[in-house]
C-alpha cells in the first residue's frame, strides 16, 4: 500500500486492487468505460452485455471492501449501467444520493437526448459516513449580473456566496474544446472532483481512483492536500497524468481553507468555513442586492492563491515541449 500512496501505478485495476488492505481508504471515485466502444488510447470498450456488468461487480465489490467504515464510494457513469450499480451496491453499502450531472453528450438515435450523467453516492456505512455541506456559487447573467435564479421576495435571506449544492449539478461543465483536453476520450473536469473531495474528506484523507486516465481525481486531491492512488492500465495515460501532478501544489486554499478555484472564482466551498473565508470579501449591503451586485474576492495579492492561476484552462495545457518529451 506505501507504495501506492500519491502516486499513480499503471496495471490493471483488479490485479493492483488485491494489494490494498481493507478498510484502508477515505473515498473511492470510478469513472470506468462505459462500453460505449469509445477509443482509448489501448483499451477496447466493447465487451458483452454481461461480461461488462461482471467486470464492473468486481471491481465495485473491492472498492467497498477497500473503503474505510466512515468512508465514501462515487462511480461516475450513463444511467444505463447505474441501474445495474445501484442495484448491486445496494447489497454492500448505504445508498445516499444519485447525482445528477447536468452534461449534454451526443445524439443516441430514436431516444431522448441524454443530458445528463449520473455519479451514484454511497456511504460504506452511513451511521460513520464523513459528510461537510458545501456551497456553490449564484449563477448570474453574464451581461447584468443578475441572479439567474428567481428568489421572489426572499433575496434578503439569501446567502451571499450561494445555494447548498443538491444532488444536480449544472454549474459544472464538461471539457469541450480540445485545446483544454488531453489526449483521451473521457476527460472529467477537476473542479467536478475538487467537489466530491470536499464534501467527503479531510486534509490528508486517502482517495483512490482504479481508472485514473487523465489524472483528475488524483490532481484534484493534490490541490486539496489530500493523499491519493490512481491506477489506469494504460501506460500512456498514466505517463501524462504523472507529469501533470508533478506540476501540481497542493495550495487550493486561502488561508487554512481549502476552496475549489475555477478560473476567476471559487466554485465549492464548504458551508461551515463561509464565515471565516467571508472576512476576504466585500458584500453588498443592505443584503438583498445581492440580487444584482455580486460579492467581490478583495484580498487575492496578500493571499498569493496560485492554484486561481492554475485552474483548469491555462496550466492542463502542456507546452509543446512538455509533450515531445513525453513521447
Ligand atoms: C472513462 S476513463 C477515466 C477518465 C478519467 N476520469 C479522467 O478524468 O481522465 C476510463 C479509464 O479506465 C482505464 N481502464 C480500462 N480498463 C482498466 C482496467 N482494467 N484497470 C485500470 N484501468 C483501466 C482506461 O485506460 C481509461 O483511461
Amino acid at each position: 500500500m506505501k507504495k501506492y500512496l500519491n502516486n499513480i501505478i499503471q496495471g490493471d485495476c483488479l490485479d493492483l486492487l488485491k494489494e490494498i488492505p481493507d478498510n484502508s481508504i477515505d473515498i473511492t471515485f470510478a469513472d470506468p468505460p462505459f462500453n460505449l466502444k469509445k477509443k482509448y488510447n489501448g483499451y477496447k470498450d466493447s465487451l458483452e452485455f454481461q461480461d461488462y456488468l461482471k467486470w464492473c461487480e468486481n471491481w465495485i465489490a473491492e472498492m467497498v471492501r477497500v473503503t474505510k467504515p466512515t468512508g465514501s464510494i462515487f462511480v461516475h457513469n450513463i444511467p444505463k449501467w447505474l441501474t445495474y450499480y445501484a442495484a448491486f451496491l445496494n447489497k454492500l453499502a448505504d445508498f445516499k444520493h444519485w447525482i445528477s450531472w447536468d452534461a449534454p453528450s451526443g445524439p443516441m438515435g430514436k431516444t431522448l437526448q441524454p443530458s445528463h450523467y449520473g455519479i451514484l453516492y454511497y456511504a460504506k456505512d452511513v451511521s460513520q459516513n464523513k459528510f461537510y455541506e458545501i456551497r456553490y456559487s449564484h449563477k448570474r447573467c453574464r451581461r447584468c449580473c443578475y441572479l439567474s435564479k428567481d428568489y421572489g421576495g426572499k433575496k434578503a435571506g439569501l446567502h451571499p456566496f450561494g445555494p447548498l449544492v443538491s444532488d444536480v449539478w449544472t454549474d459544472i461543465h464538461r471539457i469541450k474544446h480540445n485545446k483544454y483536453r488531453d489526449e483521451h476520450p473521457c476527460q472529467l473536469p477537476i473542479h467536478l472532483l475538487e467537489r466530491i473531495i470536499l464534501m467527503s474528506t479531510d486534509e490528508g484523507d486517502i482517495v483512490f481512483d482504479p481508472f485514473v486516465g487523465t489524472g483528475t481525481t488524483v490532481i484534484a486531491a493534490k490541490r486539496l492536500g489530500r493523499r491519493y492512488i490512481g491506477f489506469d492500465i494504460d501506460g500512456k495515460y498514466v505517463k501524462n497524468a504523472q507529469f501533470k501532478l508533478l506540476r501540481e501544489n497542493s495550495n487550493s486554499k486561502i488561508g487554512n481553507i481549502w476552496v475549489s478555484w475555477f478560473l476567476d472564482g471559487l466554485t465549492t466551498i464548504r458551508d461551515k468555513d463561509w464565515e471565516e473565508l467571508s472576512q476576504n470579501y466585500f458584500i453588498p449591503e443592505p443584503r438583498n442586492k445581492i440580487d444584482h451586485t455580486a460579492i467581490k474576492f478583495i484580498r487575492t495579492k496578500e493571499i498569493g492563491l496560485k492554484n486561481k492561476n492554475t485552474s483548469n484552462k491555462k496550466d492542463e495545457i502542456m507546452t509543446k515541449r512538455e509533450r515531445l518529451l513525453l513521447r
